[in-house]
């Protein structure tokens, strides 16, 4: 059969009538599904925070780049798009529920003044469990990026579940992200674990910002020495077979777990994520 320049069977085809034509074009774009956000946002910049593993720190690099951001003057907010395991009103003791009208949802502000939405803030209890079918846990994502009134935003960040599984497809999918953070810890597995991490991201076409290790060293505070709890770190090895830069490493400190989990995360003092701050102001 003659083909038309557009490698499609039907030589009458031309550009114009390919919306409709019953053959199916090679040079198609696949539709995206991007859904639009609420039309009093002006969000300018979403990262989303990612690891493959639970339990390395993805909401404690969320919590702190928020913190970072709006103490530089800029306006940050936080999508807490772990549905399951909501762990941001924590993290800033949030214990306001979140209130709607009409237009749309009001995000809960911390202290500071960052916007949040979670699961948690629209429950009547924290401690209700979320039992709720795959696509009923996606749902609730999207309308925290579609129903919620964020107004202007220079920063949202989101914090993922674990893996790379429904949800994060579903954020990847419907929400417009402009790059993603993986958070790793010094532990073997990490190579195989960033690796899903990256190849998700390159398969949604989603740009990496780069590579952040928690938990990568303890500082004695008796002696002031630096102690590798988990071995020697891979993380640079890992970083450069992916081409990406380790723009934080964080160590493990007793403070960070408490201001995390007492809910004084806006208190935080440390720059381990300047570099990585740096990086979200050029973007
Ligand atoms: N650098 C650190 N020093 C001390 N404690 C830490 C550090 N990083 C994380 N933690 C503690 O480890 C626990 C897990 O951290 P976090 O909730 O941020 O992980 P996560 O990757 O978001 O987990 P999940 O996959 O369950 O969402 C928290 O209780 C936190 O306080
Ligand atoms: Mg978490």
């Amino acid at each position: 059969m003659e083909e038309n320049t557009r490698g499609c069977g039907d030589t009458g085809c031309t550009e114009e009538c390919c919306s409709g034509c019953e053959h199916a074009c090679s040079d198609q774009q696949p539709e995206s599904l991007i859904e639009p956000t609420n039309e009093y946002n002006n969000i300018k910049k979403v990262i989303g925070v990612v690891s493959g593993k639970g339990g390395v720190g993805k909401s404690l690099v969320t919590s702190l780049l928020a913190v970072t951001m709006q103490r530089k003057g800029y306006q940050a907010a936080i999508l807490d798009a772990d549905i399951t395991g909501p762990s941001i009103p924590k993290a800033f003791k949030l214990k306001e529920k979140a209130v709607a009208n009409e237009l749309g949802i009001f995000p809960v502000k911390t202290k500071t003044g960052i916007g949040t939405m979670s699961v948690n803030s629209i429950l009547e209890n924290d401690t209700d469990p979320v039992v709720w079918r795959g696509p009923v846990i996606a749902g609730t994502v999207k309308q925290f990026w579609t129903d919620v009134l964020w107004g202007d935003v220079d920063y949202m960040f989101i914090d993922m579940p674990p893996g790379t599984g429904d949800v994060p497809l579903t954020v990847f999918q419907s929400i417009p992200v402009d790059g993603i953070v993986i958070v790793t810890s010094p532990q073997e597995l990490v190579s195989m674990i960033v690796s899903k991490a990256v190849k998700m991201a390159q398969l949604m076409n989603i740009p990496i910002i780069g590579l952040v290790e928690n938990m990568s060293y303890f500082t004695c505070p008796d002696n002031g020495k630096d102690y590798q709890v988990f071995g020697d770190s891979h993380i640079e090895e890992v970083a450069k077979e992916h081409g990406l830069e380790v723009l934080g490493r964080l160590p493990i400190d007793p403070k960070l777990a408490a201001a995390c989990d007492k809910g004084m995360i806006e208190l935080f003092e440390g720059d381990w994520l300047e570099e990585l701050a740096k990086k979200l102001e050029t973007m």
